[in-house]
């Protein structure tokens, strides 16, 4: 029963200046006697933390100790433990192993130390905590020294600036992005690096993502999600009005604040999405998730616009209501496969509650061929309004399946089923209405007929 994408590769936490407070304590060599912990900074790009701890150990070793959880005897036991052992462990490892400190605790310390490493490699913030981190980056908390504010720090990993064409359009996108302003829209500030490492300021948005709203609830309710969902839709017209598309929009791009409101972050981020045999060797790394791409972009078409995100929304959608992604699959290429080929399980075969006017408009959303897709937000903005009105969809229409049709008029009608909000007509036009349809046809016949002869 896997009800959320499963992630189809480990975060990118190559960061090491700034590492991953979430990570696990970097399992370390035995340092050589005498060494200190040198900055992993000075590490060649690319190379893992493994053979120190970053300085972290030496820092540890000074907060116990004033925090009065360990003696100075403790701790040089623990120390010369680590210098004499074979093993691969750490001091953290020892103060864990003797419970002089809890992992709740480590973390706290952890945290604590990466966010001032990270103060130090950015000038003009102070960091003030990790607030997540992708496939990409990660993502700080931090207070703009001049201007008291507090903003978002997405910091690129250091191999990224090896990348020159990448880092070009990293800057070219983040500064077009920042001219974008919009309510429903995460507000870039700046684009900037701090030696190796690349970054992008922008607006801090507290609240969860949809991604966590979903977790919680497992399904978004219909109502709920057509208000996020407008939301998003006038986001992704404004910014398609000005020639953006995302093209990345997934759950964890919405941001929910406490009030209610929608924003879509990393609008204008530059990503490494046109190679898609790229992405495929690197197992979805390059990629974050392919639960919610489109077609076109898994084609790696060279003109990528804005169907491509109301695709995006429209599996961002489905896995709202649903509870579901609306393909999964072992590895990226056998979603990415069915993005191409299979058939979109009908949303209310797994939420019944649904409206079938809202799930015409989540299979509008979700068509692989574009021209059988919204072209425009604001179209989507109309539907979802009318569906909210308990109105039948202006674009979105049933398929009509004439097969189904015919059946249908050769049976005996049924009653009509009278239901809370308006069943839409999909391979169930009534057969009442066509019995009648075919009667005052032939009847108009007769009369001209008549009137002839
Ligand atoms: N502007 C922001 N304000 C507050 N939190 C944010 C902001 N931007 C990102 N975050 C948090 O940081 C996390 C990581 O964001 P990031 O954009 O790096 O990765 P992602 O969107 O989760 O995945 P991917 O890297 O695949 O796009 C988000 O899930 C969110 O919780
Ligand atoms: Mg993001």
């Amino acid at each position: 029963m896997t009800t959320e994408p499963r992630p189809l590769e480990s975060p990118d936490d190559d960061i090491p200046a700034l590492a991953d407070s979430s990570a696990p304590p970097p399992r370390s060599r035995k340092p050589s006697p005498g060494s200190t912990d040198g900055p992993e900074a000075e590490r060649p790009a690319g190379s893992q933390a493994g053979s120190t701890t970053g300085g972290f150990d030496t820092v540890l070793g000074k907060r116990v100790l004033e925090a009065g959880l360990v003696t100075e005897d403790e701790l040089e036991q623990c120390r010369a433990q680590v210098d004499e052992e074979d093993s691969d462990r750490t001091l953290s490892d020892l103060l864990i192993e003797h419970q002089f400190l809890t992992d709740r605790q480590l973390e706290r310390l952890r945290k604590e130390f990466d966010a001032k490493k990270s103060s130090q490699k950015i000038p003009g913030f102070r960091i003030i905590r990790k607030l997540g981190a992708g496939a990409m980056a990660t993502v700080f908390l931090a207070e703009q020294l001049s201007l008291h504010r507090q903003v978002a720090i997405k910091v690129l990993p250091r191999k990224f600036s090896e990348d020159r064409n990448f880092i070009d359009r990293f800057y070219k996108e983040g500064r077009a992005a920042a001219r974008l302003n919009h309510p429903n829209i995460v507000q870039a500030y700046d684009v900037n690096h701090a030696g190796d490492h690349h970054y992008f300021v922008m607006e801090f948005v507290e609240g969860d993502t949809v991604y966590d709203r979903i977790q919680q609830v497992k399904r978004i309710p219909e109502d709920e999600a057509i208000e996020i969902l407008i939301q998003a839709c006038r986001a992704l017209h404004h910014a398609h009005e000005k020639g953006f598309v995302h093209r990345d929009i997934k759950p964890k791009n919405l941001m929910l604040t406490p009030s209610g409101q929608v924003k879509v972050a990393d609008l204008g981020l530059a990503r490494n999405l046109e190679d898609t045999e790229a992405a495929e060797q690197e197992k979805g790394r390059a990629y974050g998730t392919p639960f919610y791409i489109s077609p076109e972009q898994i084609r790696g078409e060279l003109t990528i616009g804005p169907p491509a995100d109301i695709y995006g929304l429209g599996a961002t959608a489905y896995h709202m209501v649903t509870g579901h992604v609306p393909y999964s699959g072992k590895s990226p290429s056998d979603v990415m496969r069915q993005h191409l080929k299979a058939d979109l399980k009908p949303p209310d075969q797994i939420n019944p509650v649904l409206s079938a006017g809202f799930c015409l408009v989540l299979e509008m959303m979700l068509s692989k061929d574009q021209s059988n897709r919204y072209r425009r937000a604001s179209d989507v903005i109309d539907d979802l309004e009318r569906v909210s009105r308990g109105e039948e969809p202006n674009f979105a229409r049933p398929k009509l399946d004439l097969a189904t049709l015919a059946v249908q008029v050769s049976q005996p009608p049924e009653p009509v089923e009278l239901r809370a909000k308006p069943k839409q007509p999909g391979g169930n036009v009534s057969p009442v209405l066509v019995t009648s349809i075919v009667l005052n046809l032939l009847l108009l016949v007769m009369l001209v007929i008549f009137a002839l002869t």
